[in-house]
């Protein structure tokens, strides 16, 4: 008998799990490889919890054979990684490490042994420093220096990755690394980040370019949207959610979907709507066909609005949209202090397929839950709340499936427990527990759910084919 917790998800339907390259890898300057934006960012102090950098990580540089035997017991069909861009162009351009050509093609091949599929990321936001020290995001040529890196990773792995994924979250790519500054690079430039933003978007369109030109199979992008609930029916709260949903999903959207500028950005943020950045030609070059939509989901954020503050100009620190978010759910949070609400899942894809027609099939690229995690004496690690969110947000997909949204699979983010950015290690998201002491990998209850929920599937799948 199958499990009552498991989700029914039609047929062809296929499973994954999620990692990126900085998170886990480790190996920060072995073998050739240059700095990125997160090494420097993560040595600089104050900037990460109790000062957490990738140095060491999971290892993963090392273990690699491990993590595909973890994937292989885990029984996906499709494991999506991210590639170190410094460790294959140390400066961002020029010269090839052969060295990190040679590792990535050892993960593949392992992955294609193991019969699991690779999906890649080329930017999870680890650009080389050598790049952001030229001005990184905020000018056109770090998109032009993307390209070429793109058309290195194609002609050498085309071969074996199924799907490539050119950008992940570049909302936080832009706006917490240029305007926050509370990831890499740490720079708060405030409303100056739509221009990194823009130059983010142009890489994706040259990337995207160099990939159809090397024959890849398939070419999409990573977003992480979000569900944006109005804190009360009142015109100004209401508003605000309109605002919020340029920053956080518009911005994005519309040039890649619509083939146009979001329409109330001048709302947003007067004066720069129309940045002197952006070029006849570049909407073009953004809103190409893509084989598939990434989408992040993780919690739906209320908004209401909030006293407008003219930024200084001469002190340009934050992105202010005159919103603040508040947080009605009466639901649990999990330790990233995020509600768990998976009605909302369900709506923010129903809504995006009724906003775009032409929306292209979505894959659900990273969903998951940060958890307060210990090893039990008996090794298992028992992690009810993380089964219980993934069961939550599967059925919601199940859900936007049957209201027509066609949505083809999904990875559960994330495979390992790993650096979580600026939140260090505390944050544990892995249906692996990984001991940071000593580099021991122990899958969870939630690992051991995950496979008893793919072999149904699979099970289910073939019967009705009988
Ligand atoms: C996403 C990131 C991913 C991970 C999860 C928790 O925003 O893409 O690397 O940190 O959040």
């Amino acid at each position: 008998m199958t499990d009552p917790t498991f989700p029914v998800l039609p047929a062809g339907f296929r499973f994954g799990a999620a990692t990126a390259a900085y998170q886990i890898e480790g190996a920060h300057d072995r073998d050739g490889r240059g700095p990125s934006i997160w090494d420097t960012f993560s040595h600089t102090p104050g900037r990460t919890l109790g000062g957490a950098t990738g140095d060491t990580a999971c290892d993963h540089y090392h273990r690699y054979r491990e993590d595909v035997a973890l994937l292989r017991g885990l029984g996906v069909d499709s494991y999506r990684c991210s590639l170190s861009w410094s460790r294959l162009l140390p400066q961002g351009t020029g010269p090839v490490n052969r060295e990190g050509l040679a590792f990535y093609d050892r993960l593949l091949d392992e992955l294609l042994a193991a019969g699991i599929s690779p999906a890649v990321t080329l930017y999870h936001w680890d650009l080389p420093q050598a790049l952001e020290d030229r001005g990184g995001w905020r000018f056109r040529a770090t998109a032009e220096a993307f390209a070429g890196y793109a058309a290195l990773a194609a002609a050498r792995f085309g071969d074996r990755v199924e799907r490539w994924i050119t950008l992940n979250e570049p909302f936080c790519s832009a706006f917490v690394g240029y305007a926050e500054g509370r990831h890499a690079p740490g720079a708060r430039e405030g409303r100056g980040a739509l221009a990194a933003a823009h130059h983010l978007l142009v890489g994706h369109g040259l990337a995207v370019r160099e990939l159809r030109a090397a024959g890849a199979r398939e070419v999409g992008i990573t977003l992480n949207l979000d569900q944006i609930d109005a804190a009360s029916r009142l015109p100004e709260d209401l508003s605000a959610v309109r605002r919020a949903e340029v920053l956080h999903n518009e911005v994005w959207t519309e040039p890649l979907l619509a083939g146009r500028y979001p329409v109330l950005e001048a709302q947003t943020w007067s004066g720069l709507a129309d940045g002197p950045w952006r070029r006849p030609g570049d909407l073009e070059l953004i809103g190409a066909p893509l084989d598939f939509l990434g989408v992040n989901f993780y919690r739906p954020i209320t908004v209401a609005a909030a006293p407008h503050k003219e930024p200084d100009p001469r002190r340009r620190t934050a992105m202010d949209i005159g919103v603040t978010e508040l947080d009605p759910y009466g639901t649990r949070h999990t330790t990233m202090g995020w509600p768990v609400v998976p009605a909302a899942f369900a709506e923010l894809l129903c809504g995006l397929a009724a906003r775009y027609p032409d929306l292209p099939p979505v894959w659900i690229t990273e969903n998951g839950s940060a958890e307060a995690d210990t090893v039990s004496p008996d090794g298992a690690v028992h992690d009810p709340d993380r089964i219980d969110y993934l069961a939550g947000h599967l059925a919601a997909v199940a859900e936007a499936i049957a209201a027509g949204v066609d949505v083809r699979g999904y990875y559960v983010w994330s495979l390992l427990d790993n650096f979580e950015w600026a939140r260090g290690y505390e944050q544990r998201f892995g249906l692996v527990h990984v001991d940071y002491d000593t580099l021991t990998r122990a899958p969870k209850d939630s690992y051991h759910w995950y496979r008893g929920l793919i072999t149904a599937h699979r099970a289910r799948t073939e019967e009705a084919a009988r």
